[in-house]
């Protein structure tokens, strides 16, 4: 776990001052985020997402993001204090332990970071905890095709390179399920591609709680 964590920081403290995009989906717009929410968004990179969301929220809705490179939430709060931003908050936090309280989220978005956790379970429950009743999560995010080889799973390059951690759309889907989540709609699906040796595709989906 420590190792994975090493090369995912490793990866994302590089990232974190360049352009390239690290997105997998539409979460943002496709959560059609509206005045007076509270937001969060899981994994939240250089946090453009966060800033755009305290934007849509206006004064009385509060955005929050949350990532474990350091990087990311420096240069995410350094951008919030440039543009003035006063309803943004970043989080150096693990999606696995979120440091919120029950019921908080109207909104909760990620981006392309579920698949780098070793415990998606987790992550899910942590979402289905912090949510509120009838919020909304929109998620996208990379799934294997099929079940990954077991030399890509125990490679922490592919999982700092977003596909090592992949896992196929009925094992994810469960984990939601199992967290609690009724219904999980799909809003985006790529056709297969290749990522390494091995085949992945991106899905933007819908859960409510
Ligand atoms: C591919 S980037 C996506 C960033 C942003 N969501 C975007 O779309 O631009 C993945 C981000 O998730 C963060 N991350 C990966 N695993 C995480 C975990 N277990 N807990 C918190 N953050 C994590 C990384 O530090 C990185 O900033």
């Amino acid at each position: 776990m420590q190792e994975l964590k090493e090369a995912i920081n490793i990866r994302y403290a590089s990232e974190a001052s360049c352009c390239s995009s690290l997105s997998c989906g539409g979460a943002y717009e496709l959560a059609k985020v509206k005045e007076g929410e509270i937001f969060l968004d899981l994994g939240s990179g250089r946090g453009q997402d966060v800033l755009k969301a305290a934007k849509d929220v206006g004064r009385n809705g509060i955005a929050y993001g949350v990532d474990f490179t350091k990087e990311m939430v420096n240069v995410a709060e350094n951008t919030r204090k440039k543009l003035k931003i006063e309803n943004a908050k970043f989080f150096e936090s693990e999606i696995e332990n979120l440091p919120f309280s029950e019921n908080v989220f109207d909104v909760i978005i990620s981006n392309c970071t579920i698949n780098h956790s070793k415990d998606k379970p987790k992550v899910f429950s942590e979402i289905y905890r912090v949510l509120k009743p009838k919020g909304r999560v929109i998620i996208s995010d990379v799934l294997a095709v099929e079940k990954l080889p077991e030399e890509v799973v125990n490679d922490p390059v592919a999982w700092a390179g977003c596909y090592g951690g992949a896992i196929p759309q009925e094992e994810y889907f469960e984990a939601i399920a199992k967290a609690g989540f009724l219904n999980i709609e799909i809003l985006e699906e790529s056709t297969p591609y290749k990522k390494g040796d091995v085949m992945v595709k991106s899905l933007t989906i819908k859960i409510q709680k």
